[in-house]
């Protein structure tokens, strides 16, 4: 059976803790030659293809670094929208038939919602969704549980503060999405009534019995929380050029929140995290973008497992 990687909602308690152990193994091997060595040879003769339609800096490299630790070979396309056959017109299936024969795995981001499941319909290899429009992120997902899991030492009985623009921000979507897994955890989200979260995601939380509230009060919603997940206004998404999400993480609201406190945040950030909030140490971006290569490496590992000869 095919292996996708299409939605948040595919993972169980299980399966993520086996995945987040893998991941502290790989952040143990990357630092011995000998074991880099032996996981190299496991892999032998694999290929990834990563295929991005949409720009991309963190998830397509971290990718390709992971694969190529694992000593998977990498064929890629940057720029698909314009440097694949789709300028010819060819369609996403035919384009995934294709590439599916050229390698094992194939990770796709995609400007269309439901890109990812489109592929999976067709594809022999498993798809690993990178981004599908404003629908889902769930390898951010991953990465963001995973560090919220090594900054907070646990994943229940948490206040996450989940802030931004909830509305066309798929990583948030996915987060929201995880975080509903682990009992006693309370989501607040912030934002302007326009770029709330879905009511997909509600409804989900609803199913899953997840307490939740919706604000616009940032400083309030700060106090009591263990973790802020900030994002950036998706402005190539939103109808409405002139919006604004507004909300900014300063020192104000440095000095709101609690001393134990942690920020997240997926990156590219423009002007919502103030570069002055990098030096306080719970500030936690940058140790997030580092988790993100040993969670790609469990998850490539696992997705391939058995499929090297
Ligand atoms: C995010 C994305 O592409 O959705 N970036 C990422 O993968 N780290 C967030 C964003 O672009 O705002």
């Amino acid at each position: 059976m095919t292996q996708h990687v299409l939605t948040a909602r595919q993972f169980n308690k299980r399966q993520l803790k086996q995945l987040f152990a893998k991941a502290d193994r790989m952040r143990v091997v990357l630092q011995s030659p000998l074991l880099r060595h032996k996981l190299v040879d496991e892999h032998r003769g694999l290929v990834v293809a990563t295929l991005f339609y949409e720009p991309s800096t963190r998830t397509r490299l971290s990718f390709e670094s992971a694969a190529q630790r694992l000593g998977i070979g990498v064929v890629s396309t940057e720029n698909a929208s314009e440097y694949s056959s789709a300028t010819k017109g060819e369609t996403l299936e035919d384009t995934i038939r294709t590439v599916a024969s050229y390698a094992d795995a194939i990770v796709l981001r995609h400007k269309e919602e439901g890109a990812a499941e489109q592929a999976a319909a067709v594809s022999l290899a498993p798809i690993i969704n990178a981004g599908d429009g404003k629908g889902e992120h769930p390898t951010q997902g991953l990465l963001d549980l995973y560090t919220i899991q090594r900054e907070k030492g646990r994943l229940d009985n948490l206040h996450i503060v989940i802030g931004g623009d909830l509305a066309h921000g798929r990583t948030a979507r996915s987060l929201a999405q995880m975080l509903g897994l682990y009992k006693g955890n309370k989501i607040t989200f912030v934002s302007v009534p326009a770029l709330q979260i879905g009511d997909d995601i509600t409804a989900y939380l609803d199913q899953q019995k997840t307490t939740y509230t919706k604000t616009d009060n940032l400083i309030e919603a700060v106090k009591t929380a263990d973790v802020i997940y900030w994002t950036r206004l998706q402005k190539e998404r939103v109808s409405n050029p002139g919006i604004e999400a507004g909300f900014v993480i300063d020192q104000e609201v440095l000095d709101a929140m609690k001393n134990d406190a942690v920020i997240l945040h997926p990156l590219p950030r423009t002007n919502e995290i103030h570069s002055d909030v990098d030096t306080d140490p719970r500030a936690a971006y940058f140790r997030q973008v580092e988790n993100g290569l040993y969670i790609r490496m469990a998850l490539l590992d696992s997705v391939l497992h058995g499929r090297a000869s």
